[in-house]
This record gives C-alpha cells, structure tokens and sequence, in this order.
C-alpha cells in the first residue's frame, strides 16, 4: 500500500463517514483532516464536529457553501435548462464538483496528499468526485474505502462499528435506512424497496414535498425576475441564490411541485431507480424556459436546446470540470445577455406553470403577429413564395415516388 502523509475526509457525521474516519486512521496510521460542507442539506452539522473530536480529528472544518452552491453550479446549470434523460435535474451531481473543489483546497493548504470520500463502488458519485480531483489537481491521491475495504453490506458496517465503538443510532440497528442524498436543489432517495422499479413507492419516502392529494385547493400565484439568464427576486424582492432557491423549494414543496419517480441510466452501466424531489430547481425551469420564450432568438434557442442533452451528460457523467463543459457553459452563458424580465407562475397541486411573461428586452412583436389590422408591414404575398421554395423539394420527392 502506498504511503499516505495526510487525508482530507467529506465527513457528513453519519455512520458510514464515521466509520471510513475510523478505519483511514487505523489503515493509513496517518492524521485525517475533516471536511463538512452545509449544501442546504437540512440537518444540524455541529454533531459533525463533535463526532469528529471524540474521534480524535484535530483539524476540523465546517463550511457553508450554500451560496457558492446556488450561484456557481446550480445557476450556471439552470441556465442551460439541463435535464438528464429527459427528466433529472442532477441534484446530486452538481453537488460534488463543488465538495471535491473544497477538499482539494484544504488538501493543498493543509499539505494533505490523499483525499477521500464515502461514495461506494456501483454508484456515479464515486466518478464525479475522482474525475473532478483529477482535473483540478492531479497530484492528489483519491481514497475510496468503499471500494477497498472488505466490509460488503451493512451487517459488517455494524460490526465495525460496534467493534470501534462508534456509536450506532438506534434505528439504524434494524431495517437498513434509504441511501438519502439531500442538499439546496433536491433530495434523491434509493435503494430498499425503491430497488424493484415495478413496486410504488411508499408514501414516506418523501421529504420536502407534500402528497398533491394534500396540497391546497387555492392556487398561489408568484412572479420571478431574472436578469441575465439568472433568478434574481421573487415577488419584487431581491434575495441571494441561497435565499432564492430556499424560498423556491419551500413554496414549491407546499404546493407539491418536483416529484419525479425515475429509472435512470447510471454512468458505471446499471439502472437504478430513485425519487428525487426538486421543488424550487423545477419552479426556476419552468420560469427561466418563460423568460427564454420572449428574449432568446429561435436558431439561439433550438442550438441550445440541441446541446442541453450533451451538457447534461457531461455533469451526470462527472465531467463539470472538463474542458468541453466550460466550453459548453461559454456559449450558454453568452445566450443570457438579454435573458431578463419577469415571469409569473401559478403553483397549483403539483404543477409550476407560467401564466405570463414580460422583458424589456423581449423579441416578441405583437404588432406582427396579430390575427388584427396591424402597422407593421407584412406581405403576406412573402409566405407564398417562401412556402412554394420550401415545398419544391417535397414536390420532386413525390412526384418521382409516384404519388
Ligand atoms: N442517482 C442520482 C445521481 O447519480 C443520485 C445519487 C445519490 N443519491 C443517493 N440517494 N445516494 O445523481
């Protein structure tokens, strides 16, 4: 085994990552810094830092990258209106570019030459975290104990742990919880029953939206002002990403907007089954796709549209910092210069629909398109010869299929 000077562990608090702490001081008999980001997971994080002091960790850090989240991954990516597989809003995803960009900070400051990370062996979370570290600083070595250790399910977990003395929740003793993935733009819940794709989902696997059937009967009507491709206020209120995004989620689960039941295609080669909750990331796409509707050109809009699903890929694939996905994002983010305005909203039993939309910026022309008397020249002699031009191929196609 290769000779490890010092790690910077992700450390959630939970068991596994207590347990991969325990077991990186006793196999590498080197110091383990800690690292814990609050992403908006919801959960209080100094249980973190008291864990990690009863396990002996001397460095601990704890750091709020909400905003760092919501204005430099998750609206760069709503920008794009992306979309994996049609569906996904690549919640997970985009959160580990930004906790490996962290850990290899400390790493370097702290003089740390190994990270590492709690993401098992069959998932996509594994890759984003080791491809981001290799592009942002190959000489960084990647722990996996997932993929090293011999412990193969969660019995052995237990039995680690009970040999280390961690302490086990009570009601982890039992049934083996959902794999749970939570931060500001969803929560992806897997595994347990949720592995057989032709069983419904149990009622309590959701967390922050509540059941349609609950929701209530009078629909609520918000108004969104973006600027450059960006949400910037609700209901004229300037607010930070943060705060936007944490307003949008709690209106939207309220209203039991974002529930997705999805069988996807993961990276490594399975299928897999989750549901993901994204309430405020699915309000901000139905908008931002309102605001685009009047300031984007069409050929701007239909080319962006043709590269949303390769740009998807590339982050559900762990290739955000990848030369092709900034190349990507330069000609997204140039598509935004005029993509401001506001865009009203009715958030009704599990629906996030426009209902209107305005800019000054806005290339919609009502004068020309009107079915009225209008003041602006349109010959409509012009459609003819544009429709006969157009048809010419299709009549020499026809005529020589014998139709
Ligand atoms: N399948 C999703 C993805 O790859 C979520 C993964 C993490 N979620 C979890 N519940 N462990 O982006």
């Amino acid at each position: 085994m290769t000779k490890i000077e010092k790690i910077v562990l992700s450390y959630s608090g939970g068991l596994d990552t207590s347990i991969i702490l325990k077991w990186l001081q006793e196999t590498y008999g080197c110091e383990v810094v800690t690292f814990t980001a609050d992403l908006g997971q919801g959960e209080e994080l100094e249980p973190a830092r008291a864990k990690a002091e009863m396990a002996g960790v001397k460095d601990i850090r704890i750091v709020d990258l909400r905003e760092e989240f919501v204005s430099d991954f998750v609206f760069p990516m709503l920008r794009a209106n992306a979309l994996y597989e049609g569906q996904y809003l690549l919640g997970s995803s985009i959160a580990r570019p930004l906790i490996a960009k962290h850990l290899v900070g400390i790493a370097r400051e702290v003089g740390a030459d190994a990270v590492a990370h709690g993401a098992t062996g069959k998932g996509n979370d594994q890759i984003r975290f080791e491809l981001a570290v290799n592009a942002l600083d190959p000489s960084i070595k990647v722990i996996a104990p997932w993929r090293q250790w011999n412990i193969r399910s969660r019995m052995q977990l237990l039995e680690y742990a009970e040999k280390h003395h961690i302490p086990v929740p009570s009601d982890k003793r039992g049934e083996a919880p959902f794999s749970i993935d939570a931060n500001l733009l969803h929560t992806s819940t897997e595994g347990k029953s949720l592995e057989n794709p032709a069983e419904v989902a149990p009622d309590h696997v959701y967390q922050r939206t509540v059941d349609p059937l609950d929701a209530p009967d009078a629909p609520e009507i918000i108004t969104i002002g973006f600027e450059r491709g960006d949400p910037v206020s609700v209901n004229g209120k300037s607010m930070t990403p943060a705060a936007l995004l944490t307003e949008f989620n709690e209106l939207g689960g309220r209203h039991s907007v974002g529930r997705l039941d999805l069988v996807e295609n993961r990276f490594i080669g399975m299928k897999s089954r989750g549901i993901y909750e994204t309430p405020g990331g699915t309000i901000l796409l139905a908008a931002h796709r309102g605001i685009e509707s009047i300031t984007l050109d069409r050929a701007a809009a239909h080319l962006k549209d043709e590269i949303m699903p390769r740009y998807a890929e590339l982050i559900y694939n762990g290739f955000w910092f990848a030369p092709e996905r900034e190349m990507l994002q330069a000609l997204i983010d140039h598509s935004q210069a005029f993509v401001s305005g506001e865009v009203t909203l009715r958030l009704y039993k599990g629906s996030a629909s426009v209902i209107s939309r305005a800019s000054p910026c806005s290339l919609y022309s009502a004068d020309l398109v009107t079915f009225e008397e209008s003041a602006i020249a349109f010959d409509h002699h012009d459609a003819e010869g544009f429709i006969r031009l157009n048809g010419l191929r299709l009549r020499s196609w026809a005529a020589r299929n014998g139709r």
